[in-house]
């Protein structure tokens, strides 16, 4: 589907979405609209129950005469609350009423809103994102879909006055949607075809956008002495490999850089230490934190940041097998510190440990911060409204999380603490890899302490928000590519290089 934008003028054909604030107060192109149509939308609403609170839609089928075929309205909520969410939500919404109801050509009327801080342009390039990101569809595997069921829409419109400022906010905005696809059409997939050596053929892509990529494969980490991530992957027919993506965006080629790093099981059987098989299929997504760090990476190279940033993703299949790590079994770590496995289904940790450890190593970069779909308990604590966030750096949490908040992907704080450490004392070795059912997130977060070597750093345990059981208004159920807008405002608000600086 094409985004385009374009000054307002009444359509002759097709549909046209157009706001109403709560309380049922028109938009000033919903009014035109209205005076064109002899009243038709203010009979509607005075029919229905629609009264424009945020989220309301209103479908009206236009009469002979209008030009256009449909009207839809949307309700808006409260001038003041309007948001770049909000304004996302808009253009999700108009998409998501339309996309496959045989209409090819939408119009989405972006007015001025009194009393909001987001400017008309702004608010219309929002509006096209959230258009955009609502239209993804996972559909490939699909070779019956029946005619109705696919979309239709060919191109959606924003209308605004300021048409070339909003046309050209938006160039931006669909960087950071190529990276956030990206994202989702590798988390979607399952893991016969996205396994540790198709995702690092699809982080190689990068290379278009002129970003570095090495991928090391099973002997050269056995060199490193990488044993905890080996581990893991050794029962798979599937090589393990690390990826490393380089982004130079910054004026200063050699200043250090900031590093993300991705969990990257491309399934999660639980190895020896079995998942039970009901929901084991949900585990094709334990790759979530290495693709939104893929994604991520994409949206930064795609929009030419002005920053260097790393992105490291472990790669594995975690599989039983008769060459499977056993429970019991005892792995040195690159940093040299070793990990009696107790549990082989707690095993995002161990690829972590060692990514985290070879990123502070090689790079020395400004801080840390990995995603992972971590842990269980993370969704039984915050269910899909927050991901988790361990840090042990203040700065670096109160950025993270205001750059979740400004992006709608929410983060909450928990604690780290030498009490919980000491939950994963081992009786043979220097830790162990589990630290029981209570904090469970929070030992594991830990864990993965032990491997930053003192680099201010970050946690963000996303097992419950790669996921989403039910459409949204600008996400289609499915992979919903949680990090890589996060990532992105945290890049752009706080570790870009500024005009003039
Ligand atoms: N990948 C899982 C965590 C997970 C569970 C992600 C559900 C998404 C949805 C992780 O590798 C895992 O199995 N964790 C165990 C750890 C336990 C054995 C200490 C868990 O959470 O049960
Ligand atoms: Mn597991
Ligand atoms: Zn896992």
């Amino acid at each position: 589907m094409k985004i385009a934008f374009a000054k307002p003028s009444l359509p002759t054909e097709g549909a046209v979405a157009v706001a109403v604030l709560e309380g049922k107060v028109l938009s000033a192109s919903a009014h035109k609209l209205d005076d064109e149509a002899d009243g038709l939308l203010s009979r509607a609403i005075a029919t229905s129950r629609f009264e424009g609170k945020k989220g309301q839609t209103l479908m009206i089928l236009a009469p002979a005469g209008l030009g256009v075929s449909r009207v839809l309205l949307i309700g808006l909520g409260k001038a003041k609350d309007m948001d770049a969410q909000g304004a996302q939500a808009f253009g999700g919404t108009a998409v998501a009423q339309l996309l496959t109801s045989g209409e090819t050509d939408l119009v989405v009327a972006v007015d001025a809103l009194e009393g909001s801080a987001l400017s008309p342009a702004e608010f219309a390039a929002q509006a096209g994102l959230g258009a955009r990101l609502r239209a993804y569809r996972f559909d490939k595997y699909m070779t019956k879909q029946k005619k109705e069921d696919k979309p239709s829409l060919k191109k959606a419109t924003m209308q605004v006055e300021a048409a070339a400022d909003a046309k050209a906010a938006f160039a931006r905005l669909d960087k950071i949607a190529d990276g956030v696809f990206l994202t989702r059409d590798v988390v979607s997939e399952p893991a016969n075809v996205i396994h540790p050596e198709s995702l690092a053929a699809v982080a190689e892509t990068l290379k278009d956008l002129n970003v570095e990529v090495e991928v090391l494969g099973e002997k050269q980490m056995k060199k490193l002495g990488m044993g905890s991530l080996l581990g893991v992957g050794q029962g798979s027919e599937h090589e393990s490999k690390l990826v490393i993506m380089r982004w130079q965006g910054a004026a200063d080629k050699d200043a250090a850089p900031i590093a993300f790093i991705g969990k990257g099981v491309t399934f999660d059987s639980g190895g020896i230490s079995i998942k039970p098989a009901g929901g084991m299929e949900d585990m094709k997504w334990d790759m979530a934190g290495a693709g939104a760090v893929i994604g991520a990476m994409k949206a930064l190279a795609g929009r030419k940041a002005k920053v260097n940033a790393v992105g490291v993703v472990g790669l594995v299949e975690n599989m039983p097998s008769g060459t499977a790590q056993r429970p019991g079994d005892v792995v040195t770590s690159m940093s040299g510190q070793t990990i009696e496995v107790i549990n082989t289904d707690a095993e995002g940790r161990l690829v972590l440990a060692d990514a985290l450890w070879y990123t502070q190593d090689r790079f020395k970069p400004k801080f840390m911060i990995d995603l992972a779909t971590l842990t269980g308990a993370i969704i039984i604590s915050l269910g899909s409204e927050y991901a988790g966030l361990f840090a042990s750096d203040d700065t670096l949490a109160d950025r993270l999380a205001a750059a979740g908040k400004a992006v709608g992907e929410q983060l909450w704080r928990l604690p780290l603490g030498e009490a919980y450490d000491k939950q994963i004392k081992s009786d043979i070795a220097d830790m162990k890899n589990t630290g029981g059912r209570e904090g469970g997130s929070i030992t594991a977060a830990q864990f993965l302490k032990r491997f930053t070597n003192n680099v201010a750093w970050a946690h963000l345990d996303i097992a419950g928000m790669a996921w989403s059981k039910k459409d949204t208004a600008t996400c289609p159920k499915g992979a919903t590519a949680f990090g890589v807008r996060l990532l992105d405002r945290l890049v752009a608000d706080f570790y870009e290089d500024k005009p003039g600086k």
